[in-house]
């Protein structure tokens, strides 16, 4: 149930006469703690710009405002305030489906209108919401005479840092978020060394020194900034350029071939852009900034849906024990595999199961040169009885995830979502995975473009009509989208697990789980696909192994957050494996999310308790380095005693030479209890905590 809406409009006045160039019109918003203040103004030039202080401390320099437009002038200089509005909001609303049952939304907000001097007097009003956990501001383009649609060649949006700080980065290519993060000084960021065209699932394109959203960024005085976009709606995607010299960051919006950034006609919004603040790294992920600057569900429910925990025909395309391909040797889709593993997931409390390689086109997958793509989304190949599965997996609570490859062919596959998603409604399922490996067609188009973002936004709307959700793999990154369309349930964007079964650069290091959870984490939830069993990966690949615990493998239920979470693993490696236990029990969809200790590269402790019941989950993870945590389980209920099941380490586990090795422990706990954990290298620790009855 939704809390009553208090919005009240502090002050509105009109600023009469603003003439003078050389004093600048000042407004300012302030959180509702006190501790974050936006001071906004215009320069001589009559240049937007904006400073944001946190705790008396500048932590944003002046940093101008503005655009580029093609066939027009620059939007960007020769402004006067017209009008300054102030309100603040503080609402309460409830997750379908989430890591927190209930959200408080709470700000305070300053809308600033600006007029050009000029004879055309053109009209931008820019938005500035601010929290106790960040702010976030966007540009609106009101409807006005002289100005009906516009071609941006480029957002001009600054955000000037005070210091060198430490930042969590990913270079800002244009297709593709699957690297691992580089930790470096702001000074010594260089995206450009990852432009080798080609080299990276044949995606590559990074046109400059920039980063990918959410970056993060530690200051010397020890806050934590972490800058991203929230509500990307029919809009250029944004990476953000590194300026090393002056310590600068500007807006650069990811294009097409003609270099068009965006085509709108008005009145139209940006995205929200974010900056995240926390003193604690677990704050940036206890914040619900981002969804917050979504707009509300349009569905007040969606009972088609259940988070849950799915199985799938899947990890043995990546090791090499099964095809996509028919016409290959061993194709893994076909019905009597599938029927085993709803077997084995009926058994083990999972109620989902991922079939990839089901329908034809898999054998031209890569054929991309020749434009031979030829997927088709509703003829199986002959081996696979989608019918009989489908009813099969019914019979014992088990739902067929549907496998959308799209291989980035938009234009085949736009042609075919009718009757794709047709299938799926008619099968009587409700979600698909969605992929789109490769180069977009149409040639000239990039994943994080707004072409792109309109057909992923296409697709979510699609999945509300056929109340079917949606699981993207090379999507667009994630900005709260979940909290408008709760259809859009996760996607990748990261470097998942499949890069421990086949990368050659050995694999995602221990340290890389410990990174994403503060920068990537901070847009929605990640279909990463914890839980391998079998890190070693013998016998299948020799050359490629997990480089976590087994233990560490269990935490990623919880320190990872996704309302689908997979078991990915082979079924011969979870059967007869009593860590297959904590998988069976841990939940999917949460009451409450803490982030007990953490530091970002370092390791994070999380505890999340389920919704509708009174249990609670804990995870934690190490990197490289081993170490023992002080975990105090003061969150609990002070009236109940706990059974908790701790699936540690073993004393000598160690992710290189022995990383399947662990230990069960039980024992009762309350709220007094401080438990020592003991982290292998490359490891951690998973423990489910149940009231005694
Ligand atoms: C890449 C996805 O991330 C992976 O999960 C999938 O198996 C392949 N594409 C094939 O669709
Ligand atoms: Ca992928």
């Amino acid at each position: 149930m939704k809390a009553p809406i208090i919005k009240c409009i502090v002050c509105v006045f009109l600023l009469v006469s603003c003439t003078s160039k050389k004093s600048p019109v000042e407004a300012t918003v302030i959180s509702p703690n006190g501790y974050t203040k936006i001071d906004f103004f215009l320069t001589s030039r009559g240049e937007p710009s904006y400073v944001v202080y946190y705790k008396n401390e500048k932590l944003i320099d002046s940093s101008k405002l503005g655009f580029e437009l093609r066939e027009s002038l620059h939007l960007s200089e020769n402004f006067k305030i017209i009008n300054v509005k102030k309100s603040t909001t503080d609402e309460t609303w409830d997750m379908i489906w989430g890591e927190d049952a209930h959200v408080r939304n709470h700000y305070n907000e300053l809308m600033v209108e600006l007029e050009e001097h000029s004879e055309l007097k053109r009209k931008l009003n820019i938005v500035f919401k601010v929290y106790d956990d960040g702010l976030g501001f966007r540009y609106e383009f009101p409807k006005q005479k002289h100005l009906n649609n516009v071609v941006i060649t480029d957002e001009n949006t600054e955000f000037n840092l005070v210091d060198d700080h430490k930042v969590w980065w990913i270079p800002g290519d244009w297709d593709i978020y699957e690297y691992l993060y580089n930790t470096t000084k702001f000074s010594e960021i260089n995206a450009l060394k990852y432009y080798k065209p080609g080299t990276h699932l044949g995606q590559t394109y990074i046109p400059e020194n920039a980063v990918n959203t959410p970056v993060t960024m530690k200051t010397n005085s020890g806050v934590y900034l972490s800058f991203h976009e929230a509500d990307l709606t029919n809009y250029a995607g944004m990476t953000l350029a590194v300026d090393t010299l002056n310590l600068k960051m500007k807006s650069e919006l990811v294009g097409n071939n003609q270099n068009i950034k965006v085509v709108r006609d008005l009145p139209f919004e940006t995205p929200w852009r974010t900056i995240q603040i926390a003193d604690k790294p677990g704050d940036l992920i206890e914040s619900k900034l981002i969804i917050n600057l979504n707009d509300p569900s349009v569905i007040k429910d969606m009972p088609y849906f259940k988070p849950m925990k799915y199985v799938g025909i899947w990890w043995d395309m990546h090791i090499g024990t099964g095809n996509w391909d028919y016409s290959g040797n061993y194709h893994a889709a076909n019905t009597a595999y599938a029927k085993k593993m709803i077997d084995f997931a009926s058994e083990h409390n999972i109620h989902g199961m991922l079939v990839e390689g089901w329908n034809t086109g898999w054998e031209k997958w890569w054929d991309k040169k020749n434009k031979k793509i030829h997927f088709d989304f509703v003829t199986p190949y002959p081996d696979y009885n989608l019918e009989d599965i489908v009813s099969y997996g019914k019979s014992k609570g088990v739902e067929l995830i549907m496998h959308h490859e799209t291989s980035a062919d938009i234009v085949r596959y736009e042609k075919q979502l009718d009757t794709a998603f047709a299938l799926i409604q008619s099968l009587d399922i409700h979600s698909v995975k969605t992929g789109y490996v490769g180069r977009v067609i149409p040639e000239g188009e990039y994943h994080h473009g707004q072409y792109m973002v309109n057909h992923y936004q296409k697709v979510l709307e699609k999945g509300l009509k056929t109340q079917v959700v949606i699981n993207a793999h090379e999507p667009i990154k994630a900005t709260g989208k979940r909290r408008t369309y709760p259809v859009a349930i996760a996607r990748e964007g990261v470097r998942g697990q499949e890069y421990n079964a086949w990368s050659n650069d050995g694999g995602n290091p221990p340290e890389h789980l410990t990174i994403v959870p503060f920068t990537r984490m901070l847009g929605g939830p990640i279909d990463y696909t914890p839980g391998i069993f079998n890190t070693s990966l013998k016998p299948y690949k020799e050359d490629n192994q997990i480089n976590t615990t087994l233990a560490h493998q269990l935490a990623l239920y919880v320190v990872l957050y996704s309302p689908v979470q997979m078991v990915p693993d082979l079924i011969k490696h979870y059967e007869n494996n009593p860590a297959l236990q904590f998988i069976e029990d841990v939940g999917v969809d949460w009451n409450t999310t803490k982030v007990l200790d953490a530091e970002i590269g370092d390791f994070i402790t999380v505890v999340r308790q389920e919704k509708g019941t009174q249990k609670w989950f804990l995870g934690t993870i190490t990197d490289e380095n081993s170490r023992t945590l002080k975990v105090n389980l003061d969150f609990l209920d002070p009236d109940r005693t706990y059974i908790a099941k701790l699936y540690k380490d073993a004393p000598d586990a160690h992710y290189l030479s022995n990383s399947e090795a662990y230990q069960i422990e039980e024992k009762e706990v309350d709220s007094k209890t401080v438990l020592e954990l003991d982290l292998a290298a490359g490891g951690g620790c998973a423990i489910s905590i149940i009231p005694k009855e």
